[in-house]
Order: C-alpha cells, then structure tokens, then sequence
C-alpha cells in the first residue's frame, strides 16, 4: 500500500500544491553574526525574528503544520552561556509573541524532551501549549532537546510499557506514540545554510518528505524564501514508491 492510500495527501491551495506540513532545520545564525563580525547572539536574535517572519507567512498561505528545530538533543554540547542564550530568547520570543500566536489561531506544540529545561520555561511552555490548543489554526511545533533517534527509543518503551503484542505493533502503532501524533504527514523539509544533513530530527516522518536545502543563513529566511521553498514544492511529483 502506498503511503498516499494511508494519508490524505498535500492539499490543494489556490491551484499550486501546497504542503500541508513543513518542517524547518534553522541553520546558519552563527555564520550570520560572523559574516558581521557580531556576537553569535546577534545571529540567534535575528533568527528569532526570521522565526516570527515565517510563522506569520506559513499561517497566512494556509499551511496546517510549521515543525521548527529550535535546540537538539546534541545542542547541549554548546557552550553554556549560548545554551542559555537560546533559552532567553526562547523565553522572550513566548513572552512577546504568544498573545499574537494565540491571537491568529495558531496552536502551539512542543516537541522532544522539553522537560530537561528549568522549571519555569516548562511551565511557561505548558500554559502556552494549553492556552492555545483549542485553536483551529495552524499548529507551530517548536522542537527543543529533540533527537529523533530518542523520539522512536521513547516510542519502543511506551509499546513495550502498554504490552502490546509484537504482531499487533505496526506503523501505526508507532506513529500514534511519536512527538508529532495528530499532525499531517509531513511534506517538505527544509534546512538553511547550506549543509545537507538532517542531523536527527524528524526521521521518521521525514520517509516520504520533500527535501530542501537552500543556501540562505536561516536570518535571511522569511516570506519570500518560504514562498520560494513551496513553489519549489509545488513542482516536484512525488510518487510514493508508485510509477
Ligand atoms: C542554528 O544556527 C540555530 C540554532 C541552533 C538555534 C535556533 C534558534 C533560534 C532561531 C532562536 C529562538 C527560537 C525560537 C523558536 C524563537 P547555528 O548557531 O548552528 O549557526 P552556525 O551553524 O552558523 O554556527
């Protein structure tokens, strides 16, 4: 079977093929701010504003998930003054944006292991989650202390945990107990900056996904490269395994 039979496949907006779920590795802050020899805080700042740029431009065009990697698992081997940076700005960006995230319809989600950060940033990301899930709106997934690789290890141990018998486990098992349960497959990836990884995020999901590397610094992303990114989405056939 193929995997279009299982999911409803990209949407149509407006005539072109509009991705239904796109997800974002953020790469790049580090050599924004060293092109202008700049504290690689100022890169992350400007990240965050390229973060708020796109969030409004994936809304507006209507797609239905926005999956953004803001701090993986290995990220913690970063200095610690950086490591706390982000979170400051992880903070600030929460504290400024959510009325108008909220304020849009857009649904907030975290995903990974968020609860490795302090108490407070959990709480304030538990009441953002909460106060925004019964909007209808896009859902914007932030993924911080993510690995993918640790995302379907917490997945075997909760199949294990509800006894499930081996020959009842199948893809559907596994998918209902990953970070991303009830969002729409995902259709494109993207990353910034040039480097063509996928560095442990979204590994599973991204089996059938789009793949889209651009050359631009994740500050210069916006509308414009967003849009960029889906026309060239919107041009690629994809198959399925089929003919
Ligand atoms: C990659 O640049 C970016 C990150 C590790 C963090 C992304 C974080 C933000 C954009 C800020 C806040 C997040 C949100 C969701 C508001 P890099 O430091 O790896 O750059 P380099 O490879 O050029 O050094």
């Amino acid at each position: 079977m193929t995997r279009a039979a299982v999911h409803p496949v990209a949407g149509q907006g407006g005539g072109a093929t509009l991705p239904r779920h796109v997800a974002i590795i953020m790469d790049g802050n580090g050599r924004w701010a060293k092109a202008r020899f700049l504290p690689r805080l100022a890169g992350h700042k400007r990240g965050a504003e390229a973060v708020r740029a796109t969030v409004k431009a994936a809304a507006e065009m209507g797609i239905e998930a926005l999956t953004l990697y803001a701090f993986s698992s290995e990220n913690w081997r970063r200095p610690a003054d950086e490591i706390s940076d982000l979170m400051g700005l992880l903070r600030h960006y929460l504290g400024q944006e959510l009325d108008a995230l909220h304020g849009n319809g857009i649904r907030l989600r975290i995903i990974g292991e968020y609860h490795r950060f302090g108490p407070d940033l959990v709480k304030m990301l538990d009441e953002a989650m909460a106060r925004t899930a019964p909007n209808t709106g896009m859902t914007l997934a932030i993924a911080l202390n993510y690995g993918a690789q640790d995302e379907i290890v917490r997945a075997v141990r909760s199949i294990v945990a509800d006894g499930v018998a081996p020959e009842a486990i199948d893809m559907e098992a596994i998918e209902q107990r990953l970070d991303t349960n009830g969002l729409p497959p995902l259709d494109l990836l993207i990353r910034t900056s040039g480097e063509r990884r996928l560095s442990n995020f979204l590994l599973w999901q991204a089996a059938y996904a789009e793949l889209l590397f651009v050359d631009t610094l994740w500050p210069d992303f916006g509308a414009e490269a967003l849009a960029e990114a889906v026309a060239d989405f919107g041009r690629r056939e994809r198959r399925y395994g089929g003919l």
